[in-house]
């Protein structure tokens, strides 16, 4: 592409070019026939804004506070894993990124730099985001580095009891590396001649036993606040609320689990409503324009997790590609807020979004 990105999406096309097909296709995938991958980006198109007029949009507020902390705007950075196959700074760039523009970045539990190299890189906030292996003991190890590094809060990721199938990883025999994190403490170098070694390595390591009850296991090794990741049904989010979590994240892990689930964006409401205020409810999946984040406010979420469009800047420009995606969906959102009306997060409401075209308020 001979001109700079005039908006994410155009980010995807430089990571294309910048990375080896097995990467590339690593990052982009989604699960099976990749039907949600398409309706997560897909279903907020269908979502249609009822801006106001005449309101002064002279200046415009896109912060807010997440857990008592306070960013920029109500855009972070998802979990992904291994960055550094995007870039050799990998979760490090990332990481000053997020700093840079005074948002919050959940560091993936299977990233390639340490929870302590990302947490001496910069001081932002940092959540860490956390998958339960079947050794307990190493998990527990992880959450005491993660606390005892300054992270404020635990994400755990509930959708992955096992790798979803991702046809490409499997044509490509997509390889993991050794997870920094867990050096000295498993190995996570697996060698298999059949399909993808990352769902090997998978099958292998995380808990498939793990359940509710298992979040009083995961209190009793730590004080910090616990989110849960992969919550997509009212029925869910009652008893999320039930056993005490700090926040609920509404995903399908960017499609890349199982197939067939809906778009986030057309669950997200059923959740919010479920929770009733007693925890914040974050959202992710698909997010790629400042309309995609105005639309999840307005039905609920208290901020959105961006994911592959942050990995692309990454691959296409390290730190200031990762800041570049930020700042343009900071930039759009901005004039969304403007242009509908509302100088403020909490001026958007419901009222501001239409779900069926033309269906009346
Ligand atoms: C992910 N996601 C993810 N989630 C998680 O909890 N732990 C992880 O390690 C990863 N790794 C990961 C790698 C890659 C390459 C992708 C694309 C995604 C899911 C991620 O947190 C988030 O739910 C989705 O990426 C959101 O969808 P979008 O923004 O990619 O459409």
């Amino acid at each position: 592409m001979a001109s700079e990105p005039v908006n994410v999406n155009e980010f995807q096309e430089l990571a294309r070019q910048a990375l080896p097909k097995m990467y590339y296709d690593f990052y982009t995938g989604g699960a099976e026939d990749q039907h949600t991958l398409k309706e997560n980006v897909a279903a907020f198109r269908r979502i249609m804004l009822r801006p106001r007029v005449l309101v002064d949009v002279s200046r415009i507020d896109m912060s807010t506070t997440i857990l008592g902390y306070n960013i920029s705007a109500p855009i972070m950075i998802a979990p992904t894993a291994m960055h550094q196959l995007a870039h050799p700074e990998g979760e490090v760039a990332t990481a000053r990124a997020a700093a840079a523009c005074n948002t919050i970045m959940i560091l993936s539990n299977m990233s390639t730099c340490t929870v302590e190299e990302v947490a001496s890189s910069c001081n932002a906030v940092r959540f860490f985001q956390l998958y339960v292996l079947k050794r307990r003991d190493i998990s527990a190890q992880i959450v005491h580095r993660v606390e005892k590094n300054g992270y404020k809060a635990i994400v755990l990721t509930v959708d992955t009891p096992r790798l979803g199938r991702r046809e490409a990883d499997i044509k490509n025999r997509m390889v993991a590396p050794q997870l920094r994190n867990f050096e000295g403490l498993l190995s996570t170098e697996v060698d298999t001649d059949k399909g993808s070694n990352l769902e090997a390595l998978i099958k292998g390591i995380y808990d498939t036993s793990l359940s509710w009850e298992d979040i009083g296991w995961l209190k009793s090794i730590t004080n910090l606040p616990i989110l849960i990741k992969g919550v997509l049904t009212h029925e869910n989010a009652r008893k999320a609320v039930e056993v005490g979590v700090a926040g609920i994240v509404v995903s399908n892990h960017g499609a890349r689990q199982l197939d067939y689930t809906p778009a986030t964006i057309s669950v997200l409401e059923e959740v919010v409503h479920a929770v009733g205020g007693r925890v914040p409810v974050l959202f992710d999946g698909g997010v790629r324009r400042g309309t995609d984040v105005f639309k999840a406010l307005a039905l609920g979420a208290q901020a959105v997790l961006v994911g592959r469009p942050v990995v692309y800047g990454l691959a296409a420009n390290g730190e200031r590609g990762v800041r570049r995606v930020i700042e343009m969906l900071k930039d759009e959102f901005e004039l969304t807020m403007a242009l509908s009306g509302c100088p403020s997060v909490k001026d958007i409401t419901r009222s501001h979004v239409t779900t069926t075209e033309f269906d009346k308020p």
